[in-house]
């Protein structure tokens, strides 16, 4: 893939989609760091030999500060391509999105999407000074397709594809390509919020298991009719950031079992 050597750093790497991502450029041959706020970035760092800082994406000098401690660690190996995985829900249902209320909102999109922005700003003077590599944002389809599930998340997500088309036109002339990839329906702790936020609100004979609500989901939800990998997330961020994507800037990349089309 021709990624051998080179400076890779997943943000909100510790766990789910994230962590699968940095596992798959360590065994591309990249040098890896991932940045995280949960305290699992130490033991998911040891395990796939990455370098690990806990730090929160929403507190910009504490990004940049991750910046310059990656740049320590990794030596003489710039740093060419970034990932953004890190993200939350608002932990509420919307249908309709008056069951959440404006106060639900600001943290949502500070993660989401203001985390997003602070990690390309922490990281753009490192990558001009190479003057090649990549960025990709992990969004989602929910941000294409005006999902109710969560507003804030659906808005967050439709922010950050923006933001990426954006970024790839001001940095195409420095040989820096940036996408968005939108997974479907991926079994994390993400994914197992949203369910519990829906159950919460159901009535007791229609509750159901995760696995029996999931099930039903992506049956009814995506044409494929299965759930997404993480590693499937994983192989196409390593595919972009590859000799193989050289180019590829500015796209919305789904991996969501054909949902979106399907809407
Ligand atoms: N799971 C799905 O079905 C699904 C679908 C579409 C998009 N996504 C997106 O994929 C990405 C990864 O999500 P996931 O499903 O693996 O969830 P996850 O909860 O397993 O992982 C999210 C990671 O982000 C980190 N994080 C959250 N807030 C942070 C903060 N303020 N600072 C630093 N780190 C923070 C968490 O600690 C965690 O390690 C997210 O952007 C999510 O929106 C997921």
């Amino acid at each position: 893939m021709g990624l051998n050597g080179s400076g890779a750093v997943v943000v909100g790497g510790a766990n789910g989609i994230g962590r699968a991502i940095a596992e798959a450029f360590a065994e591309s041959g990249a040098i890896v760091a991932i940045i995280d706020r949960s305290e699992a970035v130490a033991t998911t760092a040891l395990a796939i030999s990455a370098f690990g800082i806990k730090a929160d994406v929403t507190d910009y000098s504490a990004m940049q500060a991750a910046v310059s401690s990656i740049k320590s660690a990794f030596e003489a190996t710039p740093i060419v391509h970034v990932v953004y995985a890190a993200g939350m829900g608002s932990g509420k249902f919307g249908f309709p999105f008056w069951n959440l209320s404006p106060a639900d909102w600001p943290r949502v999109l500070d993660v989401n999407l203001m985390g997003a922005v602070n990690t390309a700003h922490a990281f753009v003077p490192q990558l001009l000074e190479g003057k090649t590599g990549s960025i990709a944002f992990i969004a989602s389809i929910a941000g294409q397709i005006g999902s109710q599930t969560d507003p804030p998340y659906s808005a967050a997500k439709a922010g950050i594809i923006n933001f990426a088309m954006c970024a790839a036109k001001d940095l195409a002339p420095y040989g820096i390509r940036v996408n968005s990839v939108c997974p479907g329906m991926i079994q994390t702790d993400l994914n197992r919020s949203v369910f519990q936020a829906w159950n919460d609100r159901q009535p007791e004979d229609a509750k159901m298991t995760y696995e029996e609500w999931g099930a039903s989901k992506v049956k009814t939800v995506a044409p494929l009719g299965r759930w997404q990998q993480p590693g499937e997330i994983a192989a196409l961020c390593v595919y972009l950031a590859s000799k193989h994507g050289i180019n590829i800037t500015g796209q919305t990349l789904n991996v969501d079992g054909g949902q979106v089309m399907h809407w």
